[in-house]
């Protein structure tokens, strides 16, 4: 990959619902218990409640300040989300209102995929010309959930992270990107206007598994990179199994993963960033580290990247 001009995180944060439902609060009104839950997905409790746009609006002003930029440096808003506060106008707009950002502002929609499609389309930005922007994944699932119906309502929680990434000469600290899509496979996840979310969820972990792992596998390798000189993978967090899946898989140690889905749930297109600022709150991610994001969902859609932390 050849790039005149890259970029560099410098700023990262969090926004999550006060509110935890935990496993034991689901089964008080379905068919479920904490123990198949737990094993079957590695959920143990999950944050409800919030607007898509209120809890964007709090990671980014969160990821600003830890950059030390005001609103008016940021070029764009780059919102990842499949949950927006309406259909028109995109949430990101109302993000830049609330957090008094004079730039530009767009949605983009690949579902749980969504914050690295959007990180890649940033890196696309800044490699044009664009100095800093906010990019930011955000989901309200608890909005399109049947919480009478146990299949996805175990899943699912509400959340956001940000991240600032401002613009370098030479080529930054993206080494690779990957993404990809089949859409003859829309109808294995869904929601259709003013109904609720659905998915095949046997068919998903299916194909999770291997696009996930050929994604990966073509984002390290593009990145002129051994599996090996993986330092850290920060994956989509939709279930535990699909993750410890894919780790065998690709000959990565499950103890590379950043793993909190078990605090969350899946929260779609924040859950990648969420594990992110996990990570860098923790100190599990430094400076010089080799970081592997990868994702897949609904489309289906799938993405995967490769940083070297600190440009
Ligand atoms: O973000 C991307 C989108 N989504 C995904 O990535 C989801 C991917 N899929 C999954 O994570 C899993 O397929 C699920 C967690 C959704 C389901 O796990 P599973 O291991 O595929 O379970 P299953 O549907 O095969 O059900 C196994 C058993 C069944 O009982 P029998 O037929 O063996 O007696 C179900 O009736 O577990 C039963 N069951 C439950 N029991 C308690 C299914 N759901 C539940 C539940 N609580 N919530």
């Amino acid at each position: 990959m050849k790039t005149q001009r890259g970029g560099v995180i410098t700023g990262w944060g969090i926004a999550v619902p006060d509110k935890i439902l935990t496993n034991d609060d689901l089964s008080k009104t379905l068919d479920t218990n904490d123990a198949w839950i737990t094993e079957r997905t590695g959920i143990k409790e999950r944050r409800i409640g919030g607007t898509t746009s209120g809890l964007g609006i709090e990671a980014g002003r969160a990821a600003l300040a830890k950059a030390g930029r005001r609103p008016d440096e940021i070029d764009a808003v780059i919102l990842a989300t499949t949950t927006p506060d309406q259909i028109v106008p995109g949430t990101a707009a109302t993000i830049q209102d609330g957090l008094g950002i004079t730039g530009g502002a767009f949605d983009v929609n690949a579902a749980c995929t969504g914050f690295v499609y959007a990180l890649t389309v940033a890196h696309g930005l800044l490699a044009i010309g664009a100095e800093r922007l906010l990019v930011i994944g955000c989901d309200t699932l608890s909005n399109i959930t049947d919480w009478n119906e146990r299949s996805v309502s175990i899943l699912v929680g509400d959340g956001a992270g940000a991240v600032v990434i401002e613009a370098v000469d030479g080529p930054g600290q993206l080494l690779s990107w990957n993404i990809g899509a089949d859409g003859s496979l829309r109808h294995l996840l869904k929601c259709d206007h003013g109904g609720f979310l659905y998915m095949d969820g046997k068919e998903i972990f299916r194909k999770a598994v291997r696009v996930v792992v050929d994604s990966a596998s073509q984002a390290v390798a593009e990145a002129g990179l051994t599996m090996d000189q993986v330092d850290l993978l920060v994956p989509h967090q939709a279930n535990l199994r699909i993750i410890d899946a894919a780790c065998q898989r690709l000959g990565l140690p499950m103890e590379k993963a950043v793993v909190v889905i078990d605090r969350y749930g899946n929260t779609s297109s924040a859950s990648i960033p969420l594990a992110l600022v996990d990570a860098l709150d923790t100190g599990r991610l430094t400076p010089g580290m080799n970081v592997l994001m990868t994702g897949f969902g609904g489309g289906m859609t799938w993405a995967s990247t490769v940083l070297h932390w600190g440009g």
